[in-house]
């Protein structure tokens, strides 16, 4: 039996994934904390940087206008935000928003309007679904590049280009439902021309913004900056790998070139004014055959690959494998098959997995994998504030379940010039090619080291468990030599932040439903950084085990040096349901302020707000997904305390009050909410809605009054009203007396 047949097991949250069953010890097995934390903040006290940093206002940040009408706003004076569980999207009183544009809007000229009954095609030329990280990229009203306060002005703000994940589509048994006319083929093979839909939905816009005559945000169809990387797309494999024998497919014998970016989710944006995106959950496209480790000799790629989840015979998300002969489909299929690796897509799934570089401005010049930076389910890549002379420092997460926080640290330090180079790639190659990968561990005293993932490294080039042949395979297989040097599981790490008030860098920890108290040799045991290990109900019935509500914690870089190998740390939140105990809302969290699951964290550069959004299944009884706004004080400003009815002691931060964390906005059903930039007036801000009515079933597509949420038609966007089939957006937020987002 062809087990190609088999159907995909049902996906809940195909995010909610773990394959870390590595030895990784937890924290009170760690018997070498290098540093107390109290000699650890005295010691980073004294070097003076952080009674400067830490002691910068946030009204400092409110009047910094770059001369627009510069004055102090107090922040977070809007009325939060009430839960709840409409197909809307709310925002406080006092601010409006309109959807700036959605899954099948025409992003070129001549394509048509959508008209989102799934007979749309051309989706190579349309936006794609899953909106997720954005970022802004500045023009000049003659439409020059024109980032980061270089010859900036009031254009500044009402021209620009936005960058755009577009990370998956909504999907149930293979096939992306609200795409396809009938809802498309849950068997195999898959049709053609539905796979092609599913290919180009997946992927990056870049697309231009204006502001029109009633100074509203509308996007520009027509420009000719706009550009969309599909799945078809050619991008370069950059750094390290390029060229090693690991990379080598049918499409490129030399290893150098790759087709598409994948799954993309976090973003971030480079000091030299180009785009970031992360692909996340990659692994989950590719099909294996059930014979394939045999194949493959039972040799080190089967470690490699059922480290990164790809055991053999696992089904394939949508089965695109099965489109055809054709080679843009035959990749999809990375069993081994051919006589050497250039005559098959054996090594397909390595081109997946890193950060990639866009230059937003330049559509003619290919993307870049930037292989230094490790290959696992990216998120965020959050930049330190850049300082000349010192080295770059990008922080970044590993979401699934007990994965790890790493680093990456350039080896050329910060040349200021290099913000308005004309070849912005060229500038990217010098700072993420060469330069230190590290992953965290994190102690149970509040402190934490940098371990560096190095082929020179002896963990590493020592490790039994899968033998590393370079520098390239490090990168390649980064999950493998995090393990090889005792990485702590984290529970989830999602999005990365940096604070512009202080340099500290803020980790998402969504949630971990194998984070238990009594763990099996799967799960993991609460430690000092990842402390939680409860049960929740929903819906009055359902259990819900582990670190339900997720948590956000930060970390200050000893003697605020981007390169340094040790940290300190605290938890800044904890999510909670405001009626949870003590032993589970330990931020003691108001209904005003109660979330699960954060996901998304930006601190915009405007307010130096942070801004924290949810991507949730555990608090869905009461309300939709979510955005807070933050101010946020910094590491050690609360202190030690001991997690309720256990024997864990952690370090959290000074608790939030009314005025320092409130509810910004609600989504509608279904939807997450995610990725966020604004204008560099702070005057406008972007949101994405990602997937409404995921919830609907791929049987009821037939009978729209089954569909969980039908926004944004029902909010009066594109075709079909209150029946439409739902689609992520992004949206534009604005203050209705013209005042800063967030004041
Ligand atoms: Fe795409 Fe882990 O969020
Ligand atoms: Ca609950
Ligand atoms: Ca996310
Ligand atoms: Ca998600």
């Amino acid at each position: 039996m062809n087990d190609r047949t088999k159907l995909p097991a049902p996906q809940i949250d195909p995010d909610d994934i773990g394959y870390n069953d590595s030895g990784n010890p937890t924290f009170d097995s760690i018997l070498s904390s290098r540093l107390s934390r109290r000699d650890f903040l005295l010691g980073s006290a004294s070097t003076g940087a952080m009674a400067i940093f830490g002691a910068v206002p946030f009204s400092a940040f409110a009047g910094h206008d770059h001369g627009h009408g510069a004055r102090a706003e107090s922040l977070l004076g809007f009325k939060a935000v009430a839960k709840s569980l409409a197909d809307v999207v709310s925002v406080p009183e006092g601010y409006s928003y309109s959807v700036l544009c959605a899954l099948g809007d025409p992003l070129a000229a001549g394509v048509s309007a959508y008209s989102n009954n799934g007979t749309d095609s051309d989706f190579e030329y349309r936006f794609g679904d899953h909106h997720d990280g954005m970022e802004y990229f500045e023009l000049s009203e003659s439409g020059k590049p024109h980032h980061h306060g270089h010859d900036r002005d009031h254009h500044s703000s009402s021209r620009a280009l936005i960058g755009l994940n577009h990370e998956a589509t909504t999907d149930e048994l293979r096939s992306s439902f609200f795409l396809h006319a009938n809802g498309g083929t849950s068997t195999l093979p898959r049709p053609a021309a539905e796979v092609d839909k599913e290919m180009a939905v997946h992927g990056i816009s870049v697309f231009e913004i204006r502001k029109n005559r009633r100074g509203q945000f509308a996007y520009v169809q027509d420009s000719a900056f706009n550009f969309r990387i599909h799945q078809n797309t050619p991008v370069e494999i950059s750094g390290p790998a390029r060229g090693n024998a690991l990379l080598v497919t049918k499409y490129s014998n030399n290893g150098t070139m790759t087709r598409g970016t994948l799954n993309n989710c976090g973003t971030g944006k480079t000091p030299w004014g180009t785009l970031l995106t992360g692909e996340e959950n990659w692994t989950g496209y590719f099909f294996r055959n059930a014979t394939d480790n045999a194949a493959r000799g039972n040799d080190k790629s089967v470690t490699s690959l059922n480290r990164y989840g790809r055991s053999q015979g696992a089904a394939s998300r949508h089965g695109w494998e099965t489109g055809g002969v054709e080679d843009k489909y035959a990749r999809w299929d990375i069993s081994l098959s051919g006589a050497a690796a250039s005559d098959d897509y054996r090594n397909e799934l390595n081109t997946m997995g890193y950060i990639v570089e866009i230059d937003p401005y330049d559509k003619t010049q290919a993307a870049r994998k930037r292989t230094a930076l490790g290959r696992f389910a990216h998120e965020a890549a959050a930049f330190c504030i850049p300082k000349v002379g010192k080295p770059i420092a990008v922080y970044q997460g590993d979401d699934a379940r007990g994965e790890y926080i790493y680093k990456w640290v350039s080896t050329r330090e910060w040349h200021a010039a290099d913000a308005h180079r004309h070849n912005r790639l060229e500038v990217g190659d010098k700072y993420l090619n060469d330069g230190k990968l590290y992953v965290a561990q994190f102690n149970a005293d509040g402190t934490g080291t940098w371990l560096e993932l190095s082929i020179n490294n002896p963990a590493i080039s020592a490790y039994t468990k899968y033998t590393f042949a370079d520098q390239a395979d490090v990168c390649i297989n980064s999950r493998l030599a995090a393990d090889a040097v005792g990485a702590t599981k984290m529970d989830r790490p999602e999005w990365s932040g940096v604070n512009p008030a202080n340099g500290e860098i803020y980790f998402a920890l969504t949630n971990n439903s194998n984070r238990r108290t009594n763990p099996t040799s799967s799960q993991q045991a609460p430690d000092a950084a990842n402390p939680r290990a409860y049960s929740d109900l929903k819906g009055g019935s359902k259990v819900q085990n582990g670190n339900v509500n997720g948590h956000i914690l930060r970390v200050r870089e000893a003697g605020n040096e981007v390169a340094a190998t040790t940290f300190s740390w605290d938890i800044y939140l904890f999510g909670a349901e405001s009626t949870a105990g003590a032993d589970i809302n330990l931020s003691g969290l108001t209904a005003d302020q109660d979330f699960s699951s954060p996901d998304g964290l930006v601190f915009t550069p405007s307010t130096g707000i942070c801004w924290i959004q949810t991507d949730d299944g555990a608090y869905t009884d009461v309300t939709n997904c979510m955005m807070l706004a933050a101010l946020p004080g910094q590491v050690g400003d609360g202190g030690a305390v001991t997690v309720p009815g256990t024997n864990i002691t952690t370090y959290q931060g000074k608790l939030p009050k009314a005025n320092t964390l409130k509810r910004f906005l609600v989504g509608a059903k279904d939807c997450e909410i995610t990725g966020v930039c604004e204008t560099p007036d702070g005057k406008a801000m972007f949101v994405n809605i990602q997937h409404p009515g995921e919830g609907t079933a791929h049987a009821d597509i037939a009978d729209p009054t089954k569909y969980t949420s039908h926004w944004p038609g029902n909010a009066g966007y594109g075709s079909g009203g209150i029946i439409a089939r739902p689609r992520s957006a992004t949206i534009v937020i604005t203050k209705n007396d013209g005042g800063r987002i967030g004041s």
